[in-house]
């Protein structure tokens, strides 16, 4: 078995082997998911923490059902509700969890680099379930694993990722995660939503929405991130709509079989046309909801295999 990390940080620390051999099991775990038995027992006897400091609907639900499936104990930490709100620090939190032997931790947390640290401090495995502007690695896996299964491939394809690049890390992941692959990618935004090393990333960028659409095979967006926004970054909503939202004049440029995705939360009328987001034959917005706990599955055995191997090393 080629995959020999400890944690799940970032697409950063991942080869383009890693990231196929992470799909390719995953495949497997979609079969899974469609039966009746979901059950599998790989992860059995291990336990997952969940701890989440910011909010979340898809990324924590199918955290948890990914651990349950696989037969781990999971337990899903109230971060409002935790020693945190108490003045204590997150490594010292993470450290009486620790104290508790759990095998997986899965975090999600505000600030950029706050999960790599905790990593650090704790003898377990460690998945980024999203670190503030950072990285959210499970997400551009599961986003990757949706672009293969729709366009049987998952390189030479173009790329676009449309609207607040700079305060996202689904964007920094797949931009990763899809340049890694040998994808041609394409930044679409205002520049005040483009990160200030853009130019480092070896992409194309584009303020023009229905030049940067042009013929490209896989077209995402994004939410404006307003939580991680702290003055005025557009206009106004309607404006940003009218400029960047994704609706069928603007899709009309992307290849005729071009694929419409989208991280979720969405916001409608904001960044893309309700019509687009439901229409079955462009979105597959929900298919990347079903792909995210067959990807978790994945990476979560992966690395208890390789927690197994050291704990009886
Ligand atoms: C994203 C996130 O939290 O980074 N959502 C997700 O995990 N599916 C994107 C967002 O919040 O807009």
């Amino acid at each position: 078995m080629s995959f020999t990390h400890r944690h799940l940080l970032g697409i950063e620390h991942l080869s383009p082997v890693d990231i196929g051999a992470i799909l390719d099991l995953a495949e497997t775990y979609v079969d899974l998911n469609r039966r009746t038995d979901k059950r599998s027992d790989v992860l059995s006897g291990l336990t997952q923490i969940n701890m989440f400091f910011e909010n979340s609907t898809r990324t924590q639900a199918s955290f948890e059902l990914a651990g349950k499936r696989l037969g781990a104990d999971v337990m899903n930490m109230a971060m409002q509700a935790s020693s945190i709100k108490k003045g204590e620090t997150l490594i010292d939190t993470a450290l009486t969890l620790n104290a508790m032997h759990p095998d997986l931790l899965v975090v999600r947390h505000p600030h950029s680099g706050a999960v790599d640290l905790l990593a650090q401090k704790v003898n377990c495995a460690v998945l980024n379930a999203g670190d503030g502007r950072h990285e959210h690695p499970t997400q551009a896996l599961l986003d990757a694993l949706t672009i293969r299964r729709a366009k049987g491939r998952l390189h030479r394809l173009s790329i676009a990722i449309c609207g607040d690049i700079a305060h996202s890390r689904v964007a920094r992941s797949n931009i990763l995660l899809l340049g890694k692959m040998e994808n041609r990618m394409r930044l679409i935004g205002p520049p005040t939503l483009m990160p200030s090393q853009v130019a480092e990333f070896g992409v194309e960028v584009f303020d023009d929405m229905e030049k940067g659409l042009q013929d490209v095979d896989v077209v995402m967006m994004l939410r404006l991130q307003r939580e991680r926004m702290d003055g005025g970054f557009i206009p106004s909503e309607r404006e940003y709509y009218h400029r960047y939202g994704l609706d069928a004049e603007k899709l009309a440029r992307a290849k005729d079989d071009a694929i419409v995705m989208h991280p979720g939360p969405m916001n409608r009328g904001v960044e893309i046309d309700g019509t687009i987001a439901d229409d079955i034959n462009r979105s597959v917005i929900q298919e990347q909801v079903e792909m995210g706990v067959a990807v978790r599955m994945a990476a979560m055995e992966l690395l208890a295999r390789n927690r197994r191997a050291e704990l009886a090393a």
